[in-house]
């Protein structure tokens, strides 16, 4: 089922998400969730969507990136990260475009971590603890902002890169 996306000023945007109890990951009702997640993702042609951005306020957050005409170079598997915590392995930050379902026709530049620590659960209930570079690390960031109610506009050094998307693709990418 293609879900609803909350677009920024909706309230659920802004609050910190729930986290799932681990014993209830597999269950049928999160696994229909995570499978609707999904068709939503794909119907938008997002690259990533968190589950606040569907208006449940849950810590649920899914990815992929392959063959994108965004990210022609990038590739991320279909991945799901439940009560995802991160911790930046770096000081180094690294600035890109960045775009979301819930700002639409936008792009703003965005300093972010290049490199990250992830915890958190697969969509199994197995625990992940892993390493994570570069653009798949920027997506990982950017939507698990979103289960902390924080969107990309709020990490942005300054708005002055701002652009809709009819002019980036005109006026090229400003780097
Ligand atoms: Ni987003």
């Amino acid at each position: 089922m293609i879900l609803k996306v909350a677009r920024l000023g909706h309230p659920v945007l802004r609050k910190v998400a729930a986290p799932i109890p681990p014993d209830q990951i597999t269950s049928p009702e999160i696994q229909q969730f995570i499978d609707d997640m999904i068709e939503t993702m794909y119907e938008y042609d997002g690259a990533g969507l968190a589950a606040p951005q569907v208006h449940v306020s849950r810590q649920i957050v899914i990815m992929e990136v392959k063959g994108h005409p965004r990210y022609p170079n990038a590739s991320i598997p279909l991945t799901v990260y439940i009560n995802p915590e991160i911790t930046p392995l770096t000081e180094e930050m690294v600035e890109d475009w960045e775009g979301c379902l819930s700002v639409p026709g936008l792009r703003g530049r965005v300093p972010r971590y290049n490199k990250i620590r992830l915890q958190a659960y697969d969509r199994q209930g197995n625990r992940l603890d892993i390493v994570v570079e570069g653009f798949h690390a920027r997506v990982i960031q950017h939507e698990c902002d979103h289960v902390q109610g924080k969107v990309y506009l709020d990490r942005m050094r300054s708005m002055e890169s701002l652009t809709f998307i009819e002019e980036f693709m005109k006026y090229g990418r400003h780097e």
